[in-house]
């Protein structure tokens, strides 16, 4: 079998390139920056698996039922049934490469998190992406040693190269030189969320643009349910980004308030007595809203930390606390801090069946720019989980069908990758945040499309061009899903309408037009 390309080195870049090196076969690992830099490095709460080390009875099934019922049943239940099946085992997989998840009597920690009913989230304190990272980056350095893994850092991937409809190469840039090459295999894209898109808006690292997701839409790659973007109700404004607050507070019994009647009113133990602060993420940032809309309370919701224990923020969230300190210059032991939802996480982006194949041969996608396995909103502690299954299994796959690959690209068109203005990323990303906001309606999503419509112009870059396709695959989804469903809440259309809308909207760039139709889940 060539070589293949893995286009990102986060977690489920790594996964996909150890999988391939296990099975001796030789990867390219393409990204912008180290693996050290990667978003996976900054997640926080935890890795989700049924282990039931607590003793409450977990099971994988009640994993599977809420991850499909957090998700509001747009997920596919057979994807969602390999990862839940082989989350314990992903977990022991992790424990063995040394990470040091937490321990008590000689057993794996677990806490709770929003959506589960169960204590099913292992962790290391609030640093679990940092801790998971480091032990992979460990391990690929010794496949890097044996020749099996190839780092293409400070490389850019501009686009996969594809050719009779199956993808043959990708062309990679050296940011240093701007010299551009093509790497003939098939690709694995790894690259993260869309968060470009939205600059300055999200929890995540602006360095995942979604440029590569919306080069593979320009070259034929479907997008799955594009309008589902997670806001994270604990969330707070800093310079550039949102800092995440994580939900593991909440796991010790953090609590969210807003001031009525000059008392806290904790509003979540009010309206959802059975999960309370612990509900689903698209739940909570919902209600967030709407009491603040409310005359009679103040614009401005807090978390409460001040009872959570001595242990709990010394063996727990000790490095939370810090970053509140540093960044927020509140300590969260002593006062309430005030947060707000961010958007956090992209359920939708390259469409795949349940073993991360897109509609193009040879093209593979996992992690977060991948979409099959979170539906309209993704339970905490699920995401790091996808992306370690998921890389592998798009590695299995892309063994599989090593047959269907060979042969040499064909001549490809060099790509123009002049950036992106800032202008263009401000103005993008203020339309975007108004048009698919918390609260959706026909009237924010038009205007927002006419806005991105009205943005295409000649002068344009190519990047922008995709950015603007990608804006308008999630705009038109979201116009057309005429429903509330997980993250997606219109005011126009308030209820879940399974009998039309129970299925994946699926958008694709045809003939220089972005189309969006709906699909049984789990087809591509
Ligand atoms: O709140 C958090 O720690 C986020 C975790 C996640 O999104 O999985």
């Amino acid at each position: 079998m060539e070589t293949v390309n893995i286009i990102g080195a986060g977690l489920a870049g790594l996964s996909s390139a150890l999988a391939f090196a296990e099975n001796k076969i030789k990867c390219n690992l393409i990204s912008l920056a180290p693996s050290e830099r990667a978003q996976s490095v900054m997640a926080e709460g935890g890795i989700n698996a049924a282990l039931d080390t607590m003793g409450e009875g977990d099971s994988v099934d009640d994993h599977y039922e809420d991850t499909l019922n957090g998700g509001v049943y747009l997920a596919d239940p057979d994807a969602v049934r390999g990862l839940v099946t082989h989350a314990p085992e992903t977990v022991k997989w992790l424990t063995g490469l040394g990470v040091p998840f937490q321990m008590q009597d000689n057993k794996l920690l677990l806490r709770n998190f929003g959506g589960q009913k169960l204590k099913r989230t292992a962790f290391a304190k609030s640093s679990t992406g940092k801790v998971i990272m480091t032990a992979l980056i460990d391990e690929v350095r010794k496949k890097e040693a044996e020749g099996y893994i190839n780092r293409y850092c400070h490389h850019e991937a501009l686009e996969p190269v594809i050719g009779y409809g199956t993808c043959k190469a990708v062309v990679v840039k050296d940011v240093f030189t701007d010299e551009e090459s093509l790497l003939p295999g098939s690709v694995i894209a790894a690259s993260g969320g869309l968060n470009g898109l939205f600059e300055g808006m999200t929890t995540g690292t602006v360095a995942n643009t979604g440029d590569f997701t919306a080069a593979c839409f320009e070259k034929g790659a479907a997008l799955g349910n594009p309008e589902m973007i997670q806001f994270h109700p604990t969330t707070a404004h800093i310079a550039g980004k949102k800092l995440l607050i994580s939900e593991a507070a909440r796991g010790e019994g953090g609590r969210l308030f807003i001031i009525r009647d000059g008392k806290p009113w904790y509003f979540m133990e009010e309206f959802f007595p059975e999960q309370g602060n612990l509900a689903p993420r698209d739940i909570i940032s919902r209600q967030m809203v709407k009491v603040l809309a409310m005359d009679d309370t103040q614009d401005q919701v807090y978390l409460d930390l001040t009872g959570l224990s001595q242990d709990a923020w010394k063996y727990k969230l000790s490095d939370m606390r810090d970053d509140i300190r540093e960044f927020l210059n509140k300590d969260p032991v002593k006062e309430p801090i005030p947060v707000l939802p961010g958007i956090h996480f992209f359920m939708g982006g390259i469409l795949t069946d349940k073993n991360h194949r897109t509609n193009i041969k040879g093209l593979y996608a996992a992690g977060e720019c991948a979409c099959q396995y979170h539906g309209a909103n993704r339970l905490g502690g699920n995401s790091m989980l996808a992306a370690v299954y998921g890389g592998k299994i798009a590695a299995q796959s892309a063994m599989e069908d090593s047959l269907f690959v060979q042969g040499e690209p064909e001549e490809t068109a060099v790509p123009d990758v002049k950036g992106v203005s800032d202008e263009f990323k401000e103005y993008l990303s203020q339309t975007l945040t108004e048009g698919l906001g918390i609260l959706r309606n026909e009237n924010t999503l038009h205007d927002a499309l006419n806005k991105v419509q009205n943005l295409k112009n000649p002068d344009r870059t190519i990047k922008e061009n995709k950015r603007l396709f990608v804006a308008e695959a999630m705009l038109k989804a979201a116009l057309r899903r005429k429903e509330s469903r997980g993250a997606h809440a219109r005011t126009d259309y308030p209820e879940r309408d399974d009998e039309h809308f129970k299925k994946t909207s699926v958008a694709r760039f045809n003939d220089g037009r972005v189309q969006v139709e709906f699909k049984e889940i789990g087809e591509i």
